[in-house]
């Protein structure tokens, strides 16, 4: 562990895995300091009352330099989670976001000699794209996305290019073929590259942790796509059926904020840790229908399924993560998928515009083309 980091830096530290990781530096003793623009999707220009008392609030945009120089005065780490996210079209702003900001960290540290000791960057399971499966006859492969005519047929599994056969996923692995497919993902891809790359260039130990779908409290309810629990919350509050894209077969990897927070910390403070990627997940495949019945369970109303054949152009239809390589580390997932459905139900009623928000945004999503029924 880096004994002389006691100042760090945390971007988006008002959001939600970041103010969480701000909580916990504070609990463990370091000074916190926030840059966050506070602004649309996730904030609406007020300072979140859960954002830590003891931490230094900067307002500000990591795609400007100015507000970087301001932030890092007296900073000795980073760790960098603001981002731009969700599938929206205007792809440039991935890249000014997501990959501009790590180049202007780093030219502001390599301009000013900065003595910062350590630089950890969100990235996601994104990375990884439709991921890895295995046939029964051709074993390894990494398959395409899923065309529109299949999904006319409703064939939602993906299936052997060179047989047909159905193929099962395999846990993606950080050595992994990275195959992203969206802006988003492309965008967090060549942020951990440049981050590894200027790093070394200026022995600035990087970390990139690949976060799997982190849930909790604190999270916003006004992105564009949040998320099945989001939608299934919401769908349950009203008192509707809940419902779910394709069959609810898609598998997917979720991980309490709580545990994705101590992951950005183990990583921080230890060396081992240093030019590596992480995937941070719980590591078990949960099926999106099996999440919609705990929903329903954990809200005591009984489950009513509604699938109508509705899917998300561009979604995967299984991501499933393999977390041996952080657990080697001495991390591993605390708290159970139960747990954090009922924080998140708990936060969700504190909440009075989320309602409003989930039709807004599927709205805007069958518009764009993105949410489509057959
Ligand atoms: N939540 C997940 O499931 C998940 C999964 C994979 C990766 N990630 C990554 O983790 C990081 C944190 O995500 P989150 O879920 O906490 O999101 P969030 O929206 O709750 O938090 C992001 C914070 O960054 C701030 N921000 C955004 N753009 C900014 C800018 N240009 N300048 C300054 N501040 C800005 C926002 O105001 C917000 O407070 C992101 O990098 C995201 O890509 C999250």
């Amino acid at each position: 562990m880096k004994e002389s980091i006691k100042n760090i830096l945390v971007t988006g530290g008002a959001g939600f895995i970041g103010s969480h990781t701000v909580d916990l530096l504070i609990e463990k003793g370091y000074r916190v300091v926030v840059l966050d623009s506070l602004k649309p999707p996730t904030h609406n220009g007020r300072v979140p009352t859960w954002l830590n008392k003891k931490a230094k609030l900067i307002r500000g945009d990591v795609r400007r330099k100015k507000d970087w120089e301001k932030a890092l005065a007296g900073v000795d780490a980073v760790v960098h989670l603001a981002a731009y996210m969700d599938y929206h079209l205007d792809f440039a702003t991935y890249v000014e976001t997501n990959i501009g900001s790590i180049a202007l960290l780093f030219e502001h540290i390599a301009e000013k000699k900065l003595p910062i000791q350590k630089i950890v960057i969100a990235s996601s399971q994104a990375v990884y794209g439709e991921g890895k499966y295995r046939c029964k006859t051709h074993g390894i492969m990494y398959v395409p996305p899923r065309e529109e005519a299949q999904f006319k047929k409703h064939q939602w599994e993906q299936h052997c290019p060179t047989c047909g056969r159905e193929v099962l996923p395999v846990a993606e692995r950080e050595d992994d073929v990275l195959l992203p497919l969206a802006p988003y993902g492309l965008s967090k891809l060549s942020s951990e590259q440049f981050a590894m790359a200027m790093g070394r260039a200026f022995s600035i130990p990087a970390v990139a942790l690949r976060f799997s779908i982190v849930l909790g409290a604190r999270q916003s309810f006004r992105h564009f796509y949040s998320g099945a629990l989001r939608s299934f919350a919401v769908n349950v509050r009203n008192r509707e059926p809940i419902e779910m894209n394709e069959d609810g077969g898609q598998l997917r990897d979720f991980v309490y904020v709580k545990d994705a927070a101590r992951a950005i910390v183990k990583t921080l403070r230890d060396p081992r840790a240093d030019f590596e990627a992480f995937n941070v997940g719980s590591g078990r495949a949960t099926r999106i229908f099996d999440l919609a019945k705990m929903v329903a369970k954990q809200s005591r109303v009984a489950f009513k399924p509604l699938l109508q054949q509705r899917y998300r152009v561009g979604g995967t239809r299984h991501s499933v993560m393999n977390v041996s390589k952080l657990k080697g580390f001495g991390w591993k997932p605390r708290h159970t998928l139960t747990e954090a459905v009922d924080d998140y139900l708990a936060w969700l009623s504190n909440f009075k515009g989320f309602n409003k928000n989930l039709r807004k945004t599927e709205a805007h999503m069958k518009k764009s083309g993105i949410l489509k029924k057959y």
